[in-house]
């Protein structure tokens, strides 16, 4: 690792134990003296300690409280951020919250490059400082480090127990690290809910959060609301004065996922950890080392977006040697026709809880030979890398919200299904299959079949699968966000690793920069997809320009963007209100403002066809960037990026707006300068709307230089993408 350590051990001490040497006993007074104004000096330098970024705006204050409870405070640019708050961590045994001393404190500079397996930048710079406070607790003896690092996008900082004598194997019960903030700030929050974040976001002041005024009868099958004032990190925020702040976790391993109790009067955030199936929080032992919580600060709202960096940066380096086998892609599927109601996953269609072998098909299955071929055809045809198979397998007659163990094996296909014929077909093609393995929540079930799962995915050459946790969790009274699911995911991304296999998992942990310790972790839904939009009240305008400022910090996300036909009333029911909240060329823009190496063209290929020119597009753009730019950004109003394809001269932009009408002009001084472009701009017709006009749209094409401004012109949930290429 190319760590460099500037170890800025007390220089003092050293002095000190150097006058060891050099003075003689006719300096014993003096050096007496001396020392004990040293331990003094010492004491003082010891109790309050402070960490700036490298580039001084950001700084922390460290301190023990009289009680001797930890405490730390933030500001950013000379402005208050974080109010002094405590820090501590409950064990069954013992409080340690408070009775500290500090025994000593380390400091190191970090100021290193590494590269991304798959990612938004060729290279990302990881420089912060790094404080380190040992402290020890004065009754039990029990030693805490607690380490800070500050980078110029903000803090982050865990809470350690090293190994020692005191303390070896615990059982949390709590965590009490505070963030005070400084008012009332503007907040965009989801319900804490321990089982699920496929939510529409809420847009409030801190002192309007309240769960019981939510409409929570909202296609969420599944929830477990973690009080009345609860709400999901990361949590984007804005201040009066213009500061945004966002408070998340990174690199959650071996424990549950931080929630945050919001204190309406004082505008306090406290952590709430998702509990276990007994009622405390994890099971732990020394050496141990927290996530990190972290602060991202900026009066710039493009910083923030760009800093899902630091995220990256506070977590370990890949664990994979050989990653040539991770690739990106782009995929079809027999998917969304399931979503709309055109066909099913089961084969038998009878919801009795009866096992499929022996029933009557009925007639509408999707997964069958036939139609995958003809999602291969398509896929081979336009350049797809993949196509994934959702309900090829036997157990969707009863999977719905059982509590079952025994749903799915994960290797039985349907009788309709030819795992042989369909594969040899894609092979044949140049395609890859994408397996499909729903869990419905059976994670014991999912484990003891993971070998033989896998094995089958070798066999017929499959690189990846997309797994799915809906319902409640086994073991039973384990929630999605609990210590034992974390674990799961790990160990899945683990397995997949050792066998070359890659994952996405839909209704996970929402990631918290696993990606790059695990770049086979490849995309994970963990926040409410386009698939809301095809069943339910769906996904209002403002939904994808907050997502980057929320669930998009912690790494990729398969939200599955590329609905053309954006009304669900032309699926049979002719009543249906539902539809997809955006024009069409705002779905182009999402495969650019949403990150992720594994993105699917999600709509029928029937409707792909029949906008040839605006599907081109989804052809083209690239899912793997050397370079990104965010142009613009508002958490809730509006996103601009431009991002360069990996290892190519081309760029793609996308912009995109809530249900406000948006004006806006960009300069394209991303371009490499002196070379000259051709620039596609698929943007929304002047009468476009995403709720009257959703399809009105143009394409045109122009020569541009990195000099040429670009007038942006938005509608009313719309947005605008645009391909430039070397000319
Ligand atoms: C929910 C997932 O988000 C969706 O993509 C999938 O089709 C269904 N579960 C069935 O597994
Ligand atoms: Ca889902």
């Amino acid at each position: 690792i190319n760590w460099s350590y500037i170890l800025l051990v007390n220089t003092l001490l050293i002095a000190n134990f150097n006058l060891n040497f050099l003075y003689n006993q006719y300096f014993f007074i003096m050096r007496k003296c001396f020392n004990l104004a040293l331990a003094a000096f010492m004491g003082c330098l010891l109790h309050a300690q402070t960490l700036q970024s490298p580039d001084q705006q950001l700084k922390m204050d460290f301190s023990l409280t009289t009680s001797g409870q930890p405490q730390y405070q933030m500001t950013y640019k000379g402005k208050q951020v974080i109010k002094p708050s405590t820090l501590g961590l409950v064990t069954k045994e013992k409080s340690l919250q408070k009775d500290f001393e500090i025994k000593g404190v380390d400091v190191q500079v970090v100021n290193e490059k590494w590269s991304p397996v798959l990612g938004e930048y060729k290279e990302i710079v990881n420089n912060c400082n790094e404080l380190r406070v040992h402290l020890q607790q004065k009754n039990s003896d029990i030693k805490v480090d607690l380490v800070f690092r500050m980078f110029d996008n903000g803090l982050g900082f865990r809470y350690e127990i090293p190994t020692q004598d005191k303390i070896h194997y615990f059982e949390l019960t709590d965590e009490t690290t505070q963030f005070n903030l400084t008012g009332d700030h503007k907040v965009f929050w989801i319900p804490g809910d321990f089982d699920s974040q496929e939510y529409v976001y809420n847009e409030s002041k801190l002192s309007e959060i309240d769960n019981n005024k939510l409409n929570l009868n909202n296609g969420i099958a599944l929830k477990t609301i973690g009080g009345q004032y609860v709400v999901q990190a990361p949590l984007m925020m804005k201040s009066a004065d213009g500061l945004y702040i966002n408070i998340f976790e990174a690199a959650v391993d071996n424990y549950p996922v931080m929630h945050l109790d919001v204190n309406r009067t004082n505008y306090g955030l406290n952590s709430l950890l998702a509990p276990n199936a007994v009622g405390s929080k994890a099971f732990l032992r020394t050496d141990f080392k927290s996530p990190w919580r972290t602060i991202i600060v900026s009066d710039d709202a493009r910083k923030i977006v760009a800093s899902n960096t630091m995220i990256l940066n506070l977590n370990e380096p890949s664990k994979i040697k050989d990653t040539s086998w991770i690739k990106p892609m782009k995929y079809v599927g027999v998917w969304w026709e399931m979503h709309v109601g055109k066909t099913t996953w089961d084969y038998a269609g009878s919801q009795d809880g009866t096992s499929a072998q022996g029933l009557k098909a009925n007639g509408r299955h999707g997964a069958t030979t036939e139609n995958t071929k003809h999602y291969i055809d398509f896929a081979a045809k336009n350049g797809f890398d993949g196509v994934l198979v959702e309900g090829w397998n036997v157990g969707w007659e009863d999977w719905f919200g059982n509590w079952k163990e025994d749903v799915f094996d994960f290797t039985t296909p349907y009788p309709d299904f030819d795992l042989k014929e369909v594969n040899d077909y894609a092979k044949a093609k140049g395609v890859k299959m994408i397996m499909h393995h729903e869990t419905s929540g059976s994670v014991a079930n999912y484990e003891r079949h993971l070998d033989r799962a896998m094995n089958l995915m070798k066999e017929y050459g499959y690189p990846a699968t997309k797994s799915g946790y809906v319902g409640k969790i086994i073991p039973r009274g384990e929630h999605h966000d609990g210590q034992t699911m974390v674990n799961h995911f790990h160990y899945v991304a683990q397995r997949m690793a050792e066998n070359k296999l890659m994952v996405n998992s839909h209704e996970s942990v929402r990631p918290t920069g696993m990606n790059r310790t695990y770049p086979n972790y490849i995309a994970a839904e963990a926040a409410r997809g386009n698939e809301f939009n095809g069943w339910s009240e769906g996904n209002p305008p403002m939904h994808e320009t907050i997502l980057p400022f929320t669930r998009l910090m912690g790494g990729p996300m398969d939200y599955t963007p590329g609905i053309f036909e954006t009304k669900m009333n032309i699926y049979g029911n002719k009543d249906s209100k539902y539809c997809v909240h955006t024009t069409l060329t705002k779905q182009l823009a999402l495969y650019v403002t949403l990150y992720s190496p594994l993105q699917m063209a999600a709509d029928l290929p029937e409707n792909y066809e029949k906008y040839p020119d605006a599907f081109q597009f989804i052809k083209d753009v690239a899912v793997d960037w050397d370079d990104t730019k965010v142009l613009e950004a508002e958490p809730g109003y509006y996103v601009t990026i431009a991002r360069k394809a990996k290892g190519k001269e081309d760029w793609f932009l996308g912009a995109i707006t809530d249900e406000n009408a948006r004006q806006s002009e960009v300069t394209l001084d991303f371009l490499t300068p002196g070379k000259k472009y051709i620039a596609t701009i698929y943007e929304d017709a002047p009468t476009a709307d995403w709720d009257k006009n959703p399809k009105a749209y143009s394409i045109r094409t122009v020569e541009v230089t990195s000099k040429s401004p670009l007038k942006l012109k938005l509608a009313k949930g719309g947005g605008t993408a645009v391909s430039f290429k070397l000319k």
